[in-house]
């Protein structure tokens, strides 16, 4: 088995990179630097600093809050597609991550399969961050936490429940209730549960069914995401039909806490997954929750980048 990094560099490729105690001060740097946002005082600690930023799939957040973020904090960012880089010739994977990472401070992937985010951290010797993959989307995590910290207090103990697709969100959400300890339901249509061993492994704070009322019922978060994903386009017909009673709407949002937020990662399709209603209603912190992925994502590169312990770790 290869070392799953050519050198000391620190990676975020799932939330449980983070230990509870970084993740919690992750949040709290989060919330500083949103504070200080616009200040002349906002720190500047990555200057000559450059973060790769590659896209194998569309993206209008995490491109922005990424490309944004290392502007604020002193530094610059470089966005790469396979469509005008060597790696969509087919260049190998090891071989990029190696040449890139004697050029750049960081790299940011957005793919397909997690094992080419995994590949490439093996053989880069600067930190590698997932900015989501077909498993994970942690980036996303960090700001969903950021957002309810922010609105409600801690999230420790609280009750969440995930209704949809068993997909990359769903299994953050499973690792964001181990690392940040609150109680996870889920609920999703047959065929489409998560993936098993993570459910096994993270049993003690995540319950799966088929039922969204079951799930939702004394939830202090309500979260969903699209049905079809990035890359499942041409499922996305038998998935309306497979999906249809998992919409998030104010029935079902009813049903939970009445103080209960929602989240959704964006972009959301009305009248599928959640309803105009519930998206764009009182109960609704999806804003709050794209902008914070700037001040969420400003931390974790504050956090690979300088942080004197994590380069030993
Ligand atoms: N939520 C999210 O990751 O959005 P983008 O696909 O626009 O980056
Ligand atoms: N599950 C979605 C999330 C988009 C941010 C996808 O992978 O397309």
């Amino acid at each position: 088995m290869e070392p799953l990094s050519a050198g000391t560099a620190r990676h975020f490729l799932t939330l449980l990179d983070l230990s509870a105690q970084e993740a919690q001060a992750l949040i709290q740097r989060a919330q500083e630097l949103k504070r200080l946002q616009g200040d002349p005082a906002h720190p500047l600690p990555l200057q000559q600093r450059t973060l790769a930023m590659i896209f194998e799939k569309s993206s209008t957040r995490t491109r922005v809050s990424f490309e944004v973020g290392m502007a604020q904090l002193g530094g610059h960012a470089l966005f790469l597609s396979p469509r005008d880089t060597q790696l969509g010739r087919g260049e190998p994977i090891p071989d990029s991550a190696r040449v890139l990472s004697r050029m750049v401070d960081a790299i940011m992937i957005r793919t397909f399969a997690h094992d080419t985010l995994e590949t490439f951290a093996a053989h880069s010797q600067v930190p590698v961050i997932n900015g989501l993959t077909d498993r994970f989307h942690p980036c996303q995590l960090l700001a969903d936490m950021l957002t309810y910290q922010e609105h409600r207090g801690p999230i420790n103990g609280r009750r969440v429940a995930y209704i949809g697709d068993g997909n990359n969100m769903c299994h953050s959400y499973m690792n964001a209730a181990k690392l940040f300890d609150f109680e996870l339901h889920i609920a999703c249509p047959v065929g489409f549960e998560p993936d098993e061993d993570l459910l096994r492994a993270t049993a003690s704070h995540c319950q799966l069914s088929n039922d969204p009322a079951a799930a939702v019922a004394g939830a202090d978060l309500l979260v969903t995401d699209v049905w079809a994903s990035m890359g499942q386009e041409e499922q996305a017909r038998e998935r309306r039909q497979a999906f249809t009673t998992f919409c998030i709407d104010q029935a079902l949002l009813a049903q939970a806490k009445p103080d209960a937020l929602f989240m959704h990662c964006l972009p959301a399709h009305r009248g599928e997954e959640v309803s105009a209603e519930v998206i764009d209603g009182p109960q609704s912190v999806v804003w709050d929750e794209a902008e914070n992925r700037l001040h969420a994502q400003k931390a974790l590169l504050e956090f690979l980048l300088l942080e004197p312990s994590v380069n030993t770790a």
